[in-house]
This record gives structure tokens, sequence and C-alpha cells, in this order.
């Protein structure tokens, strides 16, 4: 009696499962369609340049790159200077001398030009005008991210701190490819910026002694 119960239930609990497995591997290509559709539309509705747009936004470029005023939330982004670097015409009074031998490294307001062992390096006006990067070539630009070129340029100085192009290095190269067509799409703004002014290096001259 009890085996013929114990028998007749395994079999319904066999059949459950086979109808479940059954069910349940219907029900994803019932669904797929609907489910895939919004992936298959989403990427292509992504320009390069409106991928570029969102990379630089969340790669903080805008905060050495873009000058900035003061407002009642601290400081805020000019829209019609975006990226446009340290201005020409900022008049910066000199930072306190011995602020650097003292191991301080010291930043201006709007975050565009800076003071360090390093010297004194003046974020780059990155605006599609000639005085940005206006006339570089996408390999420029390649060279200056992921190899820290001045202007892209094989026999360039090294781009000094705090331009941080060492996180850039590793970049996807669609990934570049969208800034650079995001930059060369941006309101051209004049500005050329200040030549960094470039520190003797303390390692060399104790070398020689
Ligand atoms: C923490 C500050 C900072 C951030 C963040 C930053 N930069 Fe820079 N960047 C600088 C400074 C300062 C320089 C100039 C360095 C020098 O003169 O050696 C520079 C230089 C450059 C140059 C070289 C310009 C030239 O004329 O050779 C490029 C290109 C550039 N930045 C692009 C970018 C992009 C794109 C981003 C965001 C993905 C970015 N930077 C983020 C500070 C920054």
């Amino acid at each position: 009696m009890f085996i013929k119960l114990y028998t007749a239930m395994c079999r319904f609990l066999f059949f459950m499962t086979v109808a479940t497995v059954f069910f349940c591997s219907c029900q994803p290509s019932s669904n797929q369609p609907a489910a895939a559709a919004p992936e298959t539309v989403q990427p292509a509705a992504e320009t390069p340049v409106a991928r570029g747009a969102y990379l630089v936004g969340i790669m903080g470029c805008h905060d050495c790159h873009s000058p900035k005023r003061m407002g009642p939330q601290g400081p805020e982004l000019i829209p019609e200077l975006l990226l446009s670097g340290h201005p020409a015409n900022a008049a910066l009074p000199a930072p306190a001398s011995g602020l650097t031998a003292n191991g301080w490294v010291a930043l201006s307001a709007d975050l565009t030009t800076a003071v360090g062992p390093w010297g004194q390096t003046y974020a780059a006006n990155i605006t599609s005008d000639p005085t940005g990067i206006g006339n570089w070539t996408e390999d420029q630009f390649r060279k200056a991210l992921t190899e820290g070129k001045f202007k892209g340029l094989d026999n360039a100085r090294p781009i000094l701190p705090p331009m941080p192009w060492q996180n850039y290095r590793n970049i996807r190269d669609e990934d570049l490819k969208a800034i650079f067509a995001y930059l060369k799409s941006t309101r051209p703004v004049s500005n050329v910026v200040p030549e960094a002014k470039i520190a003797a290096a303390p390692a060399a001259q104790s070398k020689g002694s």
C-alpha cells in the first residue's frame, strides 16, 4: 500500500518536474524579442560624439580644463568657456614662496593651474579652436593621452602633473576616438594658454655631484 502510494507520488513529482522544465524552457523564447529589443536599439542611438561628451564628463576633464567662476555653491563651470584651459588673461598673484620646498602642491581656485615640484603647469585648451586641438590629428591625441607626449609629438617633452595621462594610457581605442570626435565638435574658444614653467629636476642635479 505504502509502496504504491510512494511510487505514485514519485511519478507525480517527476511529471511536475518535467512539466516545469518544459514550461520554463518555453518562457524565455517567447519573451526574448521584447527583452532584447532595447539593447539592440540603444548603442545605435549613441553617436561617437555623444559618447565622447559622456566620457569627458565622467573622466573629470572639466575639473582642470574648464575655467570656473565662484557661485553661491562654490566653483561652477562657465558654459561658453568649457575645456578652453587656463585663461590667458587670468591675473593670478604668484604662489607663496617656499610652498613647494615645504612639500606642498597648490592649485588655483578654478583648478586650471598647479604649482608643484615639477614647476607650474597650465591646463591646455582642448576645444576645437586652432589654439586648442583644432589642428591635431587623432594620432597626436593618442600620443598625448596614452604616452604623455606634449602636443602629441614624438620628440616633445613629457606632459607634466597634474594631467593624469597615466590613468588614460589603457583607454580603449574606440573610447579615445569618441573623446577626440567630441573635442573636435566643441565650440572653438581662442585662448593661448601660458607656457609651463618647468623646474630643474632635483634628481638630475644631485646625480652629477
Ligand atoms: C587634474 C587635472 C587634469 C585632468 C583631470 C585632466 N587634465 Fe589634461 N592637462 C592638465 C594639465 C595641467 C595639462 C598641461 C600639462 C603640461 O603642460 O605638461 C594637461 C594637458 C592635456 C593635454 C595635452 C595638451 C597639449 O597641448 O599637449 C591633453 C590632450 C589633455 N590634457 C586632455 C585631457 C583630457 C581629454 C582629459 C579627460 C579625459 C584631461 N586632460 C584631464 C590637467 C588635467
